[in-house]
């Protein structure tokens, strides 16, 4: 039975169209849909999904229940649903849904659990807050999980955590670490998708503006890249040596955050730490400053901090709060400190996503087709499967590669062919 709880079943036709488009996009995602019709792997799996109720969370919904996948889908973040993909998947694809865009904290967990209320055998999270409801309030449902998958950096961070202390009672499959996820949808995804939200919000124009990167991993790289091509001049701040340097030879200028406050006109954080921009930087920032954060959770930006040094607060354009700070300069924080690029644009374009959720339902079909368990930790998706995912997007992008000879196979295998 289809259950629910979402804003307005009546927005489902914007939806359906919306989905359709970036299925559209979604050629990898589609293949396997079809293939998951015919062959069924997931038939009998109770699956709970906490992901962005996107247009193209939604062709992975379908293509999990084209594969028999009986599945309720809830938010991982109360600002990133979209009300009429929601609809739809409830009215046009049979799916429950349980999210509401603008949720609050407590709607947001309660959607949580009543998508675990299924009685998961599998679990698909992006950022863990699934996975962690179910081993702190619903432990109950933990005999009957085979396993899980992780989308994203910081819940996989937080997984391995759970696993270092022992206290992760189910294996789970880092979707984020396949090279065909992170090396393309942190990277490319994530670069567009942030300059979308904070052109959405604010209408600003990158060219000849300093765009301040506070983390130079594989979002903050396709980030930099993306803003320097548009024109800006753009500072990176690290934390960590290596990519410091690399961002230094990409060409970037590296500093520390409290140097570059006083350069930046923008500021955006992905680093999946907290409180990256405090009081001491907000209040060095110029007159104007426009601040967001594409990190996975809202802790990046230090707003409490911030209220504590901020004379008023008004909302001057959706998405745009302009905080009035006691030393008479007004800055701008974008999305109430969450991700902007799913809180103020769409997220990641349907084409890069076609291969991470390719990677989430191929995960799926792996979990339950093992013979014998994994071990209750992180696990990565096997390599065999990452390159399928990259042959089946090259093959549908129509781009040939060359193959190795008999010969350069030798080649490359042995230890004996020298000069
Ligand atoms: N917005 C999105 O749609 C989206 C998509 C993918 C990932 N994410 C999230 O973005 C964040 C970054 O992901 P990633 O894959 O780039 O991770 P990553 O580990 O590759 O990079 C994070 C970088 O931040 C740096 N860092 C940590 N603390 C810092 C600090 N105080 N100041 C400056 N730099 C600091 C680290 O050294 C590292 O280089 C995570 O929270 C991830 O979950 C968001």
């Amino acid at each position: 039975m289809t259950e629910c709880d979402i804003k307005n079943i009546k927005l489902a036709p914007e939806g359906k169209k919306r989905i359709e488009w970036a299925d559209a996009h979604m050629p990898v995602v589609a293949k396997i849909r079809e293939r998951f019709g015919r062959e069924k792997p997931l038939k009998g799996y109770n699956l709970a999904a906490c992901l962005h109720v996107t247009t193209e969370t939604a062709n992975l919904m379908r293509t999990l229940k084209a594969g028999g996948a009986n599945i309720a889908l809830c938010a991982s973040n109360p600002l990133s649903t979209q009300d009429d993909v929601a609809a739809s998947l409830v009215k046009d694809f049979g799916i429950s849904v349980f999210a509401i865009n603008g949720e609050n904290n407590k709607t947001y967990y309660k959607h949580i659990h009543q998508v675990l209320d299924i009685g998961p055998h599998l679990t698909m999270d992006d950022g863990a807050d699934l996975v962690s409801t179910l081993h702190s309030n619903r432990r109950e449902l933990l005999d009957n999980v085979i396993a899980g998958t992780e989308e994203t950096t910081t819940g996989v961070i937080r997984l391995r955590a759970m696993a270092k202390d022992g206290a992760l009672a189910c294996p789970v499959i880092a979707v984020n670490d396949s090279k065909t996820k992170h090396f393309f949808d942190n990277r490319y995804g994530t670069g567009q998708s942030t300059i979308d939200g904070i052109v959405r919000a604010t209408n600003f124009l990158i060219a000849g503006s300093t765009v301040v990167v506070a983390g130079y991993g594989w979002c903050g790289r396709g980030l930099a890249v993306r803003a320097a091509g548009m024109g800006a001049h753009v500072i990176v701040t690290e934390v960590d040596h290596v990519k410091a340097l690399e961002a230094a030879m990409d060409g970037f200028r590296v500093m520390p955050m409290n140097k570059a406050v006083s350069e930046g006109d923008v500021f955006v954080t992905l680093t999946g730490d907290i409180n990256v921009i405090r009081p001491e930087h907000f209040i060095k920032m110029k007159d104007g400053a426009i601040i967001c954060n594409s990190g996975h959770f809202d802790v990046e930006l230090d707003l409490k901090g911030l209220k504590e040094i901020t004379r008023s607060i008004r909302t001057v354009r959706p998405y745009v709060e302009e905080y009035r700070l006691m030393n008479g300069r007004k800055i701008h924080i974008l999305a109430e400190g969450r991700l902007v690029n799913l809180a103020a644009a769409e997220g990641h374009p349907a084409v890069v996503m076609d291969m991470s959720f390719a990677n989430q339902a191929l995960a799926a079909e792996y979990l339950v087709k093992l013979k014998k368990p994994l071990d209750n930790k992180v696990h990565v998706i096997p390599e065999k499967i990452d390159n399928r995912i990259a042959k089946m997007k090259l093959d549908l992008m129509g781009i040939k590669i060359d193959r190795l000879t008999a010969e350069q196979k030798e080649y490359l295998s042995s230890w004996e062919m020298g000069t």
